[in-house]
């Protein structure tokens, strides 16, 4: 069985770059695989964050991966620091795992840098988002371009473990990057990213779809209306094809480069169908929000199939690792 295992921070409402980059992808893994989806509120921490909206962005997270079509039927989906393993893991994971590789990671890098001072559990992330897909011996871990690196380091871990004490125990996990064409962000330059403030949110409704279209970069080479663009060049066309039926998008790209319409034509026309695309979203996340402990129930249910399979793997793990077992070692469940 093929088991699939990824995460997403808890940043609240879903933009539509982790939609159509992550998570609409992984609604279509649940019909194929075993899968386990987990809001990991344990790597948000690694970075300044806003103590007091943490629980709420968690919580919308959930609401947000439910109504884009994750289906508790039939994928795990869970919150990181319901199940005490993932620490645990990680804390065993950072004996095997070689302080230069963490030192090399361009994710460290880039953040290490934008800080004063820098922090172990920055240093230590790969290691936890080691210990996540581990737990799980997962097989597959789709991802964006950014985290092959860090899934390359999981590998590593998981053979250091291995050889160490006991040959084939951890499988070593595949990256599976999408292929779909990537959507930066409204500037049209850096990835689609909330501290970026360049998202536009799943539940955004025509309005406020508009308000943020409007001022989107295109491409660079139109100044004026008067000027043929390159749909390919156009981060709004990128958008086009996810959002727009075919012979649309066929009339965007035609009238672009003939200048038949000018970016706003464009963009009016972008803004009707993005609308269209994610209202079945929107009504979802209406109705679980306005049953809050249904969404409860689903991270509760969530939590407890998770835990099944972390508490049997951490006790193999014990096992060989010499520790000697304790007659109660499930605090967790009391
Ligand atoms: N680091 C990932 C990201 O920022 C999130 C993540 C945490 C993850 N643990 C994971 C992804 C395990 C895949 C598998 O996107």
């Amino acid at each position: 069985m093929i088991r699939v295992f990824s995460g997403i921070q808890p940043s609240g409402e879903l933009h539509i770059g982790n939609y159509l980059g992550a998570v609409k992808h992984w609604v279509g893994l649940q019909d194929e695989y075993e899968c386990f989806f987990c809001i990991v509120d344990y790597h948000a921490i690694t970075q300044d964050y806003d103590v007091d909206a943490l629980e709420s962005h968690t919580f919308d997270m959930a609401v947000s991966l439910l109504a884009a079509g994750l289906d508790p039927g039939k994928c795990v989906l869970f919150v990181q620091s319901h199940v005490l393993e993932h620490t645990e893991l990680a804390w065993v994971f950072t004996t095997v795992t070689p302080l230069g590789e963490l030192e090399r990671m361009t994710q460290f890098k880039e953040k290490a840098q934008r800080q004063e001072s820098v922090l172990a559990g920055l240093l230590n992330y790969p290691v936890l988002q080691a210990a996540d897909v581990l737990l799980y011996k997962a097989n597959r871990v789709p991802v964006g371009e950014d985290q092959v690196q860090h899934v390359e380091l999981i590998r590593e871990i998981a053979r250091k473990w291995n050889t160490r004490y006991g040959q084939d125990f951890f499988p070593e996990p595949h990256a599976q990057v999408g292929r779909a064409r990537r959507i930066l962000g409204l500037d049209g330059q850096s990835k689609m990213s909330k501290s970026l403030g360049n998202t536009i949110g799943i539940l955004e409704e025509l309005d406020g779809i508009w308000e943020l279209l409007r001022p989107a970069v295109t491409d660079p080479a139109r100044v004026t209306r008067k000027d043929p663009g390159t749909p390919e060049m156009c981060n709004l066309y990128a958008l086009h094809q996810q959002f727009s039926p075919a012979y649309t998008v066929e009339e965007v790209a035609n009238k672009c480069r003939t200048a038949g319409w000018g970016c706003l034509d464009c963009k009016r026309v972008l803004a009707d169908n993005m609308a269209v695309a994610l209202a079945p979203i929107r009504e979802r996340a209406a109705e679980l929000r306005a049953r809050p402990e249904r969404v409860q129930e689903v991270l509760e249910s969530g939590a407890e199939r998770a835990r099944s399979v972390a508490r049997e793997t951490m006790r193999e793990v014990r096992e060989r690792m010499g520790l000697l077992s304790a007659p109660q070692a499930t605090p967790s469940e009391t």
